[in-house]
């Protein structure tokens, strides 16, 4: 398996992008790596991290390990040195941060740049501070040598212009229990409530299982599970409110895990509405077994999953469709930086040909390839000279061609949208005739992509 260290340090070490630091610097503003060896330099990232995202500040006894959480990770500031007094120069006015981690794909995984916390003032914001920072990170991701990064969003006007585009979509599921009878089979195993002390360690184990499974999902950092768990904050009301269950196989192996609260109905209470905050499973009889438990909990009207597959089997697994509401987001954004490498990271669904042209404003994905699947699934990637009429007499036959952008090929990749629907939308380039089918019928995977958590 990918070593996510060695990739860790590399990105953590490579120093911020210089085109952005001269962009940011014309304007008076200083870019650069957060010195993560000083705690007053990392509290005042993490204050300017809360500030953009509206949390309240943290609890001082909670600074160690917030700050042991991000300090392997490579932090960016942008600080306004000529701030007036009484402002906090040393707090920045922008924040970015960015890891590496590893991406399941169809018929395998690989490595991918994530970003998140990108944060500009309101103080600061319309001056293309983000912009600076984002396209920092996609040059410091490509020169680091990933071939795709990937972000979860805030807004989904945001990244498009980047060339991310929206690669796999969540399912808001929410279930009526009163008619929802169960009607899946009964999985061999048994259902047990897990302490808060335990339930990082499992819910790791088990994610780090599923996650293969599902094209799309990531792997996790070291504090996620304690922190999406609460377990590093046991006496918060948040936390104390969290029920953990696992499914255990009859030999005792947790294969499912499962994590919720309830909140009363304001007059009845019977009516309490079950919020799900994870649901992983790495087998289809423990996420069903799980699924039962969480609609069969006494005095709930409501059963609430914000985070699920598209193709979650739940409606096939209740005795009335229509007692489930099904809402699709955006949730996984991803953006290709190198098309061959990429593109040969997956496996395909039939053999075939074709030639893309990317257009790419930010450069990283421009240009003309070949693409060879052959009858394993297996693709061969290359770039071609950018006049068409110089490979002509090319070894590989081009097959079918389509011209693309950025944002389509990421939202293609790992099937997560058909080119049909985006040829429908008009937002395909020309391309030969059967090339919409021809993609479609490579591209197309048994499961919807599904990445089960935020990051
Ligand atoms: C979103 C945010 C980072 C934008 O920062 P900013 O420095 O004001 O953005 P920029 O000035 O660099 O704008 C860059 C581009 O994004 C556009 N943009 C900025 N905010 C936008 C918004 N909320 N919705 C749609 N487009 C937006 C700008 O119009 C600009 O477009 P262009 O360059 O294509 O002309 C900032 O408002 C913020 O911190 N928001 C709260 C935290 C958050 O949601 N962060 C995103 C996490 S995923």
């Amino acid at each position: 398996m990918h070593d996510d260290r060695d990739d860790n340090n590399a990105v953590s070490r490579s120093v911020p992008d210089g085109t952005s630091a001269a962009r940011l610097a014309e304007r008076g503003l200083r870019y650069a790596l957060v010195d993560t060896a000083s705690d007053a330099v990392l509290d005042a990232w993490l204050q300017a991290d809360r500030r953009g995202f509206h949390a309240p500040a943290p609890p001082a006894d909670s600074m160690p390990r917030r700050r042991d959480a991000i300090r392997g990770l490579r932090l960016i500031g942008v600080w306004d040195d000529a701030a007036p007094a009484g402002a906090r120069p040393d707090v920045p006015i922008a924040t970015t941060v960015s890891w590496p981690n590893e991406l399941t794909v169809p018929g395998g995984a690989l490595p991918m740049y994530a970003i998140s916390s990108v944060t500009v003032a309101p103080t600061h914001s319309g001056r293309g501070i983000a912009r600076a920072m984002v396209e920092g990170e996609l040059r410091a991701a490509s020169s680091a040598g990933f071939a795709i990064a990937g972000l979860t969003v805030s807004e989904s006007t945001l990244y498009g212009r980047y060339g991310f585009g929206p690669a796999a979509m969540a399912a808001e599921i929410t279930i009526e229990t009163g008619r929802a009878r169960w009607t899946g089979p009964e999985g061999p195993g048994t259902v047990v409530f897990v302490d808060i002390n335990e339930a990082p360690a499992l819910f790791g184990a088990v994610h780090e299982r599923a996650r293969l499974l599902s094209p799309g999902d990531v792997s996790t950092r070291g504090d996620f599970w304690a922190s999406l768990t609460g377990a590093d904050e046991p006496d918060a009301e948040s936390t104390r409110a969290r029920r953990f269950v696992v499914y255990r196989e009859p030999d005792g192996e947790p294969t499912g895990a499962a994590m919720y609260h309830l909140t009363k109905h304001p007059d009845v209470f019977s009516k309490h509405t079950l919020e799900v905050g994870c649901l992983t499973a790495a087998s289809d009889a423990a996420a069903g077994a799980l699924w039962r438990y969480l609609l069969s909990v006494p005095l709930v009207q409501t059963v609430k999953a914000p985070l699920r597959p598209v193709d979650d089997p739940v409606r096939w697994l209740i005795g009335d469709f229509r007692a489930a509401a099904v809402t699709v987001v955006d949730h996984h954004w991803l953006r290709i930086l190198d098309v061959p490498r990429a593109l040969e990271s997956r496996t395909y669904a039939v053999p075939g040909r074709l030639e893309l042209v990317v257009r790419d404003a930010l450069g990283f994905a421009a240009g003309r390839f070949s693409m060879i699947v052959d009858d394993a699934g297996r693709a061969v990637v290359a770039r071609l000279a950018d006049a068409p009429e110089r490979d002509a007499g090319a070894d590989a036959s081009p097959g079918e061609h389509m011209e693309l952008d950025a944002q389509a090929l990421a939202s293609l990749y790992l099937g997560g949208v058909s080119a049909d629907v985006l040829a429908r939308a008009g937002r395909l380039g020309p391309r030969s005739r059967g090339a919409v089918e021809t993609v479609d019928r490579m591209f197309r995977t048994a499961r919807a992509p599904w990445l089960s958590t935020w990051y």
